[in-house]
């Protein structure tokens, strides 16, 4: 089965891309305190001097945004493969100061020229990346653009696919979007995307990392099947 892409998810026709934002925040758990936490991460690991933070997977520009709104010392470069969402993270900048301080890219990261970050975020996008061989170089590619020993704020779905743990998130997923108010039609549509996605387990996510280069591995989050860590280049 070819991984599932973050632009060939179905969802119905009146749900559009501009949507994305409120749905991501019905959907996953936590979602502002993601970003709270990892910003509390970084305030308490980088220096107070200007630090360059690259943004893997930046479609629709929340960590810019989020990151960026209370710390005019970071400045951002984003990556992600799918114009639609770049448009709209630039779209959202723009309305913004931070956009003075934000640049974001259609493009891979490993094509990414840029290097030297101080810091790096990668949230809920490592599990589009295949686990053929992909997503080991997808971790490299990062690892290789960040400075010695800056950190990695790495959130990400987790999960054995047919494994009774992982399908009862699955279904407490639905039922917490529904309540969230998430319309079942919706909340159907997600559950049949998120079972195509190329997610791995815990153990196999920080194997991964760890054959990438990064080091001294620190839980920071969990919700349902989303898990998060710091991770060191
Ligand atoms: C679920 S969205 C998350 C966006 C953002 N990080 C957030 O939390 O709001 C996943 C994003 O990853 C992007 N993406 C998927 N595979 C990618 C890859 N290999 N490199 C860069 N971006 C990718 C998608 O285009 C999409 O914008």
């Amino acid at each position: 089965m070819s991984a599932l892409k973050f632009e060939d998810q179905k969802f119905p026709e009146n749900v559009s891309i501009n949507d994305y934002a409120r749905l991501a925040e019905q959907f996953i758990p936590g979602r502002r305190s993601i970003f709270t936490i990892v910003e509390a991460a970084f305030l308490e690991l980088l220096p107070e001097a200007p630090a360059r933070i690259l943004v893997v997977g930046a479609g629709g520009g929340e960590e810019i945004l989020r990151l960026g709104e209370n710390n005019p010392q970071w400045s951002f470069v984003g990556v992600d493969t799918y114009e639609p969402m770049v448009t709209l993270a630039r779209q959202r900048l723009a309305t913004t100061p931070i956009g003075a301080r934000a640049e974001v890219h259609v493009a891979t990261i490993d094509s990414l020229d840029d290097k030297n970050f101080d810091a790096a975020t990668c949230i809920l996008t490592a599990h589009f990346v295949p686990d053929d061989g992909a997503k080991l170089d997808f971790l490299k590619a990062i690892h290789a653009r960040m400075k010695s020993a800056a950190p990695l704020a790495i959130i990400d779905g987790v999960g054995v696919a047919g494994d009774d743990t992982t399908e009862l998130l699955r279904r407490i997923w639905r039922r917490h979007a529904m309540l969230n108010g998430v319309t079942p039609e919706v909340a159907n549509m997600n559950a049949e995307n998120f079972s195509k996605l190329p997610v791995v387990s815990e153990d196999r996510l920080v194997q991964l990392m760890t054959k990438a280069g990064f080091t001294r591995l620190t839980p920071i989050f969990r919700g349902i099947a989303i898990k998060g860590w710091l991770a060191f280049a």
